[in-house]
């Protein structure tokens, strides 16, 4: 494995870490307590030691069963969250950002996390508008004085323009920048990526197999189907449009003999803003072939615009 220093935080990331929206049930598959130590603990053995989760994956699920896994080897591993809803039911969200309810949630996750610490705390994609709320701030830098907090971050949406947070970032007490990057969707490498640089901000690349596309294992015409697999929910013409795209990447970037999950995350790790990616993983070999894109260079460089000048 390798490590990269996550922005100005003392944290070192593995460069692959897991997504676990996966384990809060919206991903066609629920998962035991059992299933998800097996997971974690062959991440552990391969020397990840990042996890990204959510208090809306489920009910704070995935976090309970996160703590659950980890609750006995809880130093091994650096537990970013995410603070801004409530989970009624899968599919539904109710947004949740005063100060009042946010403190609720991080009492919440911290408890489901079964931590005293939560290590990255992250805006779950809201507005700009509740983004400006000065005193949740306030309220949130004070829990990072008490402790129940190391470090600050955004997951920006990928509904938005991103600029007006990015740039407020420092501001608000954030260190790092959670955005949507692959090869499907480059549009962050405009401004995003550039100022995350400049701020030396850490960026955690999300969704980087395109909601399993970039795996390369479906091709054009496959239609989601299960009612309780997000992608089912997707637009599925767009859906359509980008088995089309990962099948022409596939023919003409993919090395001959190369597994495409592991190319599609070194892809990202090229990017000299980008720290770490978190692949949702559902099952041990996902999380092994995943592990393995950290040995992988790619010999060429696809990101000239990003490079120092
Ligand atoms: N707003 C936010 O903050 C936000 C939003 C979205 C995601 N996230 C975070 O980012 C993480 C990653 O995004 P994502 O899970 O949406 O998308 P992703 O990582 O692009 O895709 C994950 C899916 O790809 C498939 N997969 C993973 N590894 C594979 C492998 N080696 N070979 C073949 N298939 C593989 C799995 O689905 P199948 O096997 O079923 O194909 C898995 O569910 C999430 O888990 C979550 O932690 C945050």
């Amino acid at each position: 494995m390798k490590y990269r220093r996550l922005g100005k935080t003392e944290l070192k990331v593995s460069v692959i870490g897991v997504g676990a929206w996966q384990f809060g049930g919206e991903w066609g598959q629920s998962f035991t307590s059992q299933e998800v130590k097996r997971l974690l603990d062959r991440a552990r053995d391969l020397e990840i030691n990042l996890i990204d989760t959510a208090e809306c994956y489920g009910d704070h699920l995935s976090e309970a069963l996160i703590g659950q896994a980890v609750e006995k080897e809880r130093a091994s591993w650096i537990i970013a969250t995410k603070f801004g809803h409530k989970f009624p039911r899968p599919f539904e969200r109710i947004e949740q950002w005063s100060p009042q309810e946010v403190l609720q949630q991080l009492e919440a996750s911290l408890k489901a996390l079964r931590t005293d610490t939560i290590d990255l705390y992250q805006f779950h994609s809201g507005t700009d508008e509740v983004f400006a709320q000065d005193d949740l701030w306030t309220m949130l830098n004070r829990q990072v004085q008490a402790g129940k907090i190391r470090y600050l971050g955004l997951s920006l949406s990928s509904r938005i323009d991103n600029v007006y947070q990015t740039e407020r970032a420092v501001q608000v007490g954030a260190s790092v920048i959670q955005v949507v990057y692959n090869r499907l969707d480059r549009t962050p490498e405009e401004r995003v990526l550039p100022l995350c640089r400049e701020q030396d901000l850490g960026v955690l690349a999300r969704v980087p197999l395109a909601s399993g596309l970039l795996s390369g294992k479906y091709q054009p015409g496959m239609v989601f189907t299960q009612e309780d697999d997000v992608r089912s929910h997707q637009d599925q013409a767009d859906l359509q449009r980008r088995l089309q795209r990962v099948q022409e990447i596939q023919q003409n970037e993919v090395p001959a003999g190369m597994a495409m999950a592991p190319w599609a995350l070194a892809w990202c790790l090229q990017h000299p803003a980008v720290t770490a990616v978190i692949p949702g993983c559902k099952t041990v070999e996902q999380v092994e072939t995943n592990a393995s894109a950290a040995d992988l260079e790619l010999v060429y460089s696809d990101h000239p615009q990003a490079l120092p000048k």
